[in-house]
């Protein structure tokens, strides 16, 4: 229920997990700050994700900076093409998402996918208002705003900057040298955990949709004719699909299956993002996202990005809603071959043939400088232009005559003068632009899923009780260790068992204050796993033991201070 969001973000903002950033000046809209369980529990979420995604699949990760010069931009299509739309209310002058206000008043369910006109109408068929004030907003245009934040990089504004919408392309842009660390070999991969920034219209739902983000993304560079990936690792994998259809959206058809059948069936069409999407699931079980409430679904043509052939999306659960956490998109060769356009570097691979290949190719004369004249002295125009001709077309050079365009004019030449002929070459191999397959997770959204999906309710000796139940791997503290009492002897003994744990590489907090209950309440709340209670029987005894408390069951058991370490070490891998 959004209650649960509602004592959520109150628990998050008591307990030191995240809250509103700038609060002594008022706060402003979409910048949260975790706090230090928050940072931790992030942390531990990323750890998580690098060991998954860059380490156990052989990846390299690298560090990007977040401001990029605008041809940058140009290239990847985002300067033209990353727009939301805006519609400003005409009486309180509050700019809203106007897909978001579609959305919201009529029901429709995927607004985004609509054309500015089309929104128009819809806003003033149904007589759509401000959801501020009121007001109507029929007749109000409805703009492109582009949701790059601009700045200058150096003094002046002679070189303008972008803070990168996503950290993908910090990645593309430097694929010239990222191929030679992979020794020109295809397929590999390259990941980037940091932030990304989008001037949001309307952020919402606090952490789910900020204007700083972290993203954790991985380029998968293939040979879309040569490589495969290990199916056969993740066939089994059971999946919750929506494949894309006109009313998938929230009473569609939900598939239960497995990767293996979704494939063979042509349910997924790219086995890439079949293979991403089998070895998310279980990493996404694994870090406390709740698998009932966990689905892959497919964009609707009109939803995907510029860039996008094929995207997935997987969804959490959340308050009645289905919330985007990461996307896993088909990127084709869209990104390298716009940087190759754009920049002066290669974004190909060399792609050496088994066996040497005899081709045919056709060339013109390299010297027309005698038809220089002709076309204001620019030979080296018309050679370009014939050779590219030749290249693509050589029936074009059949008659007596052969036609080419320069500048928006059309020329006749005589083929005789153009020196074209065909000849047999022997190459070694060619270049190709790799493809690009892309699982991009959103870090922030799925802390919030995370914690969502833990948060419980129950109670304990008579008592309410909340506790959020995180998994021991993501858990920011692992275990709390309490003195019974504040009483020397306890204390000491419980602070050589905090330098003992810490040691092992375990976070551990220590807390003396208030009774021991209250103290318990307190690690329920932000999700420590085991307390370890030091009193009198610890140091009294012939054998000195100390009680563990479990989180979620509140059982306790009483354990030798010697095995403590190597017990608990144990418990966090579980
Ligand atoms: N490189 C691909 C890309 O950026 P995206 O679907 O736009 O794709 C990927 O973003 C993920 O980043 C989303 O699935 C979401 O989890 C996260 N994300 C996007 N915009 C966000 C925002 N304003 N606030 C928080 N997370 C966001």
């Amino acid at each position: 229920s959004e209650a649960t969001s509602e004592k959520l973000v109150e628990l998050a903002k008591r307990r030191g997990y995240f809250f509103q950033s700038s609060g002594a000046y008022g706060g402003v809209g979409g910048f949260y700050t975790f706090g230090p369980q928050g940072a931790a529990l992030k942390g531990n979420v990323e750890d998580a994700w690098r060991d998954r995604f860059a380490v156990a699949e052989g990846n390299m990760e690298i560090d990007a900076p977040t401001i990029m010069p605008e041809p940058v931009f140009e290239a990847s299509g985002h300067l033209d093409g990353f727009d939301d739309m805006l519609v400003e209310c005409p009486e309180c002058g509050e700019s809203h998402r106007a897909d978001h206000v579609v959305e919201d008043n009529t029901m429709y369910e995927d607004a985004e996918s609509l054309e500015i006109p089309e929104v128009e109408e819809v806003i003033a068929e149904y007589e759509l208002v401000c959801p501020s004030c009121g007001a109507g907003l029929a007749g109000q245009a409805v703009e492109a705003f582009n949701l790059m934040f601009a700045t200058n990089i150096g003094p002046g504004d002679s070189q303008p900057g972008y803070l990168r919408p996503e950290t993908a392309q910090g990645i593309f842009v430097e694929f010239p040298r990222l191929k030679e660390y992979a020794r020109n070999q295809l397929p590999f991969g390259v990941t980037q955990i940091g932030r990304a920034y989008r001037n949001e219209i309307s952020p919402r739902r606090s952490i789910i949709r900020t204007r700083e983000f972290t993203q954790a993304e991985l380029e998968y560079f293939v040979d879309p004719e040569e490589d495969d990936p290990d199916l056969e690792a993740v066939e089994d994998v059971a999946v919750t699909l929506y494949p894309a259809s006109e009313q998938n959206k929230d009473e569609g058809e939900e598939i239960q299956t497995t990767i293996g059948d979704a494939v063979s069936e042509g349910i997924i069409g790219d086995e890439w993002v079949a293979y991403f999407l089998g070895v998310a699931k279980p990493w996404y079980d694994a870090v406390g996202v709740d698998m009932d409430r966990f689905r892959f679904r497919q964009h609707l043509s009109g939803e995907r990005a510029h860039y996008a052939a094929d995207c997935w999306d997987a969804e959490s659960e959340i308050d009645g809603n289905w919330i985007e956490m990461a996307g896993f998109a088909y990127r084709s060769d869209y990104d390298l071959s716009k940087h190759a356009e754009y920049a002066d570097d290669r974004f190909t691979i060399f792609k050496q043939y088994d066996e040497p290949k005899t081709v045919e190719r056709a060339t013109v004369d390299p010297d027309m400088s005698y038809l220089g004249p002709e076309f204001g002295g620019d030979a080296q125009a018309v050679v370009e232009e014939l050779e590219t001709l030749a290249g693509r077309d050589r029936a074009a050079f059949d008659g007596d005559t052969v036609e080419i365009e320069l500048e928006g004019e059309t020329h006749e030449i005589p083929v005789e003068k153009t020196g074209f002929s065909v000849d047999e070459e022997t190459i070694a191999g060619e270049h190709i632009v790799p493809h690009v397959v892309e699982p991009s997770f959103g870090v922030d959204r799925l802390v919030y899923t995370v914690l969502h999906h833990a948060y419980r309710e129950d109670e304990v000796d008579g008592e309410e009780r909340t506790y959020l139940e995180l998994e021991p791997e993501v858990a920011p503290t692992f275990v709390g260790v309490f003195p019974l009492q504040s009483d020397a002897e306890l204390v000491d003994e419980a602070s050589a068992i905090v330098d003992d744990l810490r040691a092992a590489g375990l976070s551990v907090t220590y807390d003396d204050s208030g009774n021991i209950g209250r103290r318990y309440r307190r690690q329920d709340e932000v999700g420590t796993p085991f307390c370890v209670t030091v009193d009198y029987e610890t140091i009294e005894a012939d054998e000195a033991t100390v009680t563990v408390r479990e989180r979620d069951s509140t059982e306790q058991t009483r354990i030798p201070i010697e095995d403590l370490p190597e017990t608990m070490s144990a418990l966090r891998t579980g």
